[in-house]
């Protein structure tokens, strides 16, 4: 496995494997769990050659103490990496991605990035939008895969592709979760013990939603979740939205012809942790 913490090195190596080698690529923010594996492993299947990026992306947290406490772990991230088979690893420093100037470009998403995650995290999808218009003008793959888990992100970059000259399909990723539901997220590691076994209680909520989006109207799914939250000692709801499935749309009236999900975002302590589910 090829790791490389220079852009040169990987333009070259991109050039060097010629048009008609299929490049597969994911990026991430390191700290890798089996959720990050399965985008890898799907890439391995459906290409000839497998790209990931590790890079925690200063631009896209709008909390300093978020960024300063996200997990690290470059020689065991790399060591899974290559056990799933992937064929080249980008590690750069934030200096290599943006030289002096630390900052975000502004994007229009059409809307996209005011919704949920954009408007509770200031700035964050002009700092994913960033980085992920640098890191596929390095890798330029062929394919990048990207995790439901982060639905919005997902979305956002579809748009981003639609709205640049690049011949990339994206492609979504179902979400992976441990035994008792919890969305595998880097995060998790510094929950503690009471937070952890507080947090499956989000998945669970997910799913007595989807049961209840059966019979039940909008207004009184979305008043249920707040309650479960409101007295609860260790987890703090941020939001909690259903929404159509492509625009992001906050639905009010159920419409047979809308495809839906429900989207949760919720603090345990100082940690924040997102999840959705279709409906
Ligand atoms: P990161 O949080 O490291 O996630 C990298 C990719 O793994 C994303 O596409 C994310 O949706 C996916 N992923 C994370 N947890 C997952 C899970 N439990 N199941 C399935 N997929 C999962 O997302 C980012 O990094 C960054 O914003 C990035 C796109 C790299 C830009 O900096």
């Amino acid at each position: 496995m090829l790791v490389f913490p220079k852009i040169k090195s990987v333009t070259e190596a991109i050039k060097l494997l010629g048009s008609s080698v299929r490049v597969g690529f994911v990026p991430t923010m390191g700290a890798l769990h089996k959720g990050h594996l399965s985008l890898i492993e799907r890439a391995r299947k459906e290409n000839d050659f497998v790209v990931a990026s590790i890079f925690v992306n200063p631009t896209q947290f709008d909390k300093e103490a978020d960024l300063t406490k996200y997990p690290r772990g470059l020689e065991a991230d790399l060591a899974m990496l290559r056990s799933t088979g992937c064929d080249m690893v980008f590690t750069p420093s934030t200096e290599e991605m943006y030289a002096q100037n630390i900052q975000s470009e502004s994007f229009d998403f059409d809307g996209l990035e005011q919704l949920m995650e954009g408007k509770h995290r200031t700035g964050h999808f002009d700092g994913v939008g960033t980085i992920v218009k640098r890191l596929f003008e390095v890798v330029k793959p062929n394919c990048a895969y990207f995790g439901e888990k982060d639905f919005q992100q997902l979305q956002i970059v579809k748009k981003l592709v639609e709205k640049n000259p690049w011949p990339i399909r994206i492609v979504g990723c179902p979400i992976f979760r441990e035994t008792d539901g919890l969305a595998m997220s880097s995060r998790n590691l510094r929950l503690t013990k009471t937070q952890r076994a507080a947090v499956p209680l989000i998945y669970k909520t997910l799913l007595e939603v989807s049961k209840q989006f059966q019979t039940e109207e909008v207004l009184a799914i979305k008043e249920r979740v707040t309650t479960i939250f409101d007295k609860h000692p260790v987890l703090r709801l941020d939001y909690f939205d259903i929404a159509e499935e492509t625009s992001l749309r906050p639905v009010t009236n159920k419409d047979p012809k809308l495809t839906c999900r429900a989207f949760i975002a919720v603090f345990a302590g100082e940690i924040r942790l997102i999840d959705n589910m279709r409906l």
